[in-house]
């Protein structure tokens, strides 16, 4: 059960009013959805301000092989990759990276890129291997500890996310996230992590990207544990996910944040919503919908109310009714739980891809969806598409007003964009243009929302330090920054064209103007005369020469 603790704390905001259906956040669209081809375009230069966070991210499963390494125990990655037929070639994360044994060379990297922040995931099993603390295995506590003390020493900020997707196996069959206990469970490994490595890490997330958890692992079933029971299994992992959050955000707050001074926080991810008509009320619905269904799923309750979005309960509660069941799908929060859960993120982390369109017919997110739930749509049925990651489209513009969103909908948080990148066939090894061209129109629009829009915009990560094992896609996609050599079992690491452009975008801090077009902006000389002319002929006598004194 949750531990209730009274308490008011001084730093949790008090909460916000629930969001209006569409939401007041609809501004964004009126704002941006009629700019001109020309103005989206448009690039912007300027700088970020002097402690904004640049930094790269990964995480434990794609990129730490030693599966089974030390006393490791297995997570449901280990076993779903490990069973044929699952990923393509069967790829899988035995060794991947092999960064359990290469953290030298990973900081190598991180040192050359010269990356203020790393941000990272400690695998779950191979600190308990069977989930629990009983099981502790300290030789996986050490390997942290040199990753986190080879940071510091590099003055390399650690950004923890404490769990990220690879759930230990023995807690997948005590019911993985179905069940309530795991709120418990999840909370003593956080409360572990704070009081082992809390000392030197002072940014923290528990669960990467709870949506795609809940809904490809519970809706779709496309990844392990792989049920598949939309409408119902992924609101009640959802469910459970939210208040094993909020209860370690709790546990932070009771026993670490006075001694360690940390932030603790969620990485959600969004991908930003166009409605198919701005022009049109029941689109512009459609597209606010579809961001609660996606985003407010989880961050209306933690960053609003301790609710779910409205959006979200009258449209589950409808379906539900039209199914005759005599109860929403949707489980619901008491009085006592809304209060514990609201406020329960001292940050905003946001992972970014691409964008979509939305219609209020089909429900579908179109061209490119890949999350959808049937209780989208208006009409009574419609297919669930599943594309992959090989149609998520660069959308930089997207970014900038999902950031906006973020912005009106949450009470002006300070946001970390927490992942952001493009996956490109592995067969491309350095020659990586589309990337370049990601991150120079992503980062910049980021600073557009920064700087032109007042976005409290904190840090930008970009996904990922080397291509690594991306989960349904095995090692056909990267996402890196680095070349890693899979076929080679020293994994050698190479930097690819966009590492040495981020490099530079990290080192200038944003996109100062370039010199050879200072010309067309620069200031004169600071003894520079300005002054206008004339000639004694066509003025006559009447004006004194002001430039003899
Ligand atoms: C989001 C996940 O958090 C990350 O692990 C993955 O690499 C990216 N999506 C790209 O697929």
């Amino acid at each position: 059960s949750l531990l209730y603790s009274n308490m008011q704390l001084p730093h949790r905001a008090p909460a916000l009013p629930p969001s209006e259906v569409p939401s007041k956040s609809k501004v964004v669209w009126e704002k941006f959805s009629h700019q001109s081809n020309f103005q989206r375009l448009l690039y912007h230069y300027g700088t970020f301000p002097q402690d904004f966070s640049w930094g790269v991210s990964s995480s434990a499963y794609q990129i730490e092989g030693g599966w089974d390494a030390d006393g490791k125990g297995p997570s449901i990655w280990d076993v779903f990759t490990q069973t044929p037929g699952n990923t393509p070639a069967n790829a899988n994360g035995d060794v991947a990276c092999d960064s359990y044994n290469r953290l030298d060379e990973d900081l190598y990297m991180l040192r050359a890129l010269r990356v203020k922040s790393y941000r990272f995931s400690l695998s779950w099993s191979r600190i308990f291997p069977d989930g629990t603390r009983s099981s502790l295995n300290q030789k996986g506590v050490d390997y942290y500890n040199r990753l986190i003390n080879g940071l510091l020493a590099n003055k390399i900020t650690p950004m923890v996310t404490i769990y990220h997707w690879d759930l230990t196996q023995a807690l997948q069959d005590r019911g993985g996230w179905e069940n309530v206990d795991m709120i418990d469970i999840f909370n003593d490994y956080c409360d572990f992590c704070f009081a082992t490595f809390g000392d030197r890490v002072k940014l923290w997330m528990t669960i990467n990207q709870p949506h795609s958890i809940a809904w490809l692992g519970y809706g779709l079933g496309t990844i392990p544990p792989k049920i598949k029971n939309p409408g119902i299994s992924p609101y009640i992992v959802a469910h459970n996910l939210i208040k094993a959050h909020a209860k370690a955000y709790h546990t932070y707050d009771d026993k670490y944040r006075a001694s360690q001074g940390g932030l603790v926080s969620i990485a959600l991810n969004a991908d930003w919503i166009e409605p198919k008509d701005v022009n049109v009320l029941r689109e512009v619905r459609a597209a606010d919908r579809a961001l609660q269904f996606q985003l407010g799923w989880f961050a209306h309750p933690i960053f609003k109310n301790g609710d779910y979005p409205d959006a979200m309960k009258w449209q589950v509660a409808n379906k539900s009714e039209l199914q005759d069941l005599s109860e929403s799908r949707l489980p619901s929060f008491t009085e006592e739980e809304k209060n514990y859960i609201r406020g329960t993120a001292d940050m905003f982390c946001i992972n970014h891809y691409t964008t979509k369109i939305a219609s209020h017919v089909t429900g579908q997110l179109s061209p490119y969806s890949y999350q959808h739930d049937k209780d989208l749509s208006e009409a009574e049925e419609s297919d669930s598409p599943t594309t992959d990651i090989k149609n998520q489209r660069a959308v930089a513009w997207g970014l900038r007003r999902l950031l906006n969103w973020i912005k009106e909908e949450y009470g002006d948080p300070q946001i970390y964009v927490t992942e952001s990148g493009v996956g490109t066939s592995t067969e491309v090894t350095v020659d990586d243009t589309d990337r370049v061209f990601y991150y120079k129109t992503y980062a910049d629009e980021a600073l557009k929302a920064q700087s032109l829009d007042g976005v409290n915009v904190k840090g930008y990560m970009a996904t990922s330090l080397m291509d690594s094992f991306e989960w349904l896609n095995g090692y056909n996609i990267g996402f890196g920054l680095h070349h890693v050599d899979f076929t080679n079992p020293n994994r050698p690491r190479t930097p690819k064209r966009s590492a040495h452009y981020y490099y530079q975008v990290m080192k200038d801090n944003g996109f100062p103007l370039p010199d050879d077009e200072k010309i067309l902006y620069g200031e004169f000389p600071k003894d520079f005369y300005w002054s206008t002319a004339s000639a004694s002929y066509q003025v006559g006598n009447s004006i004194p020469n002001l430039f003899q004194q």
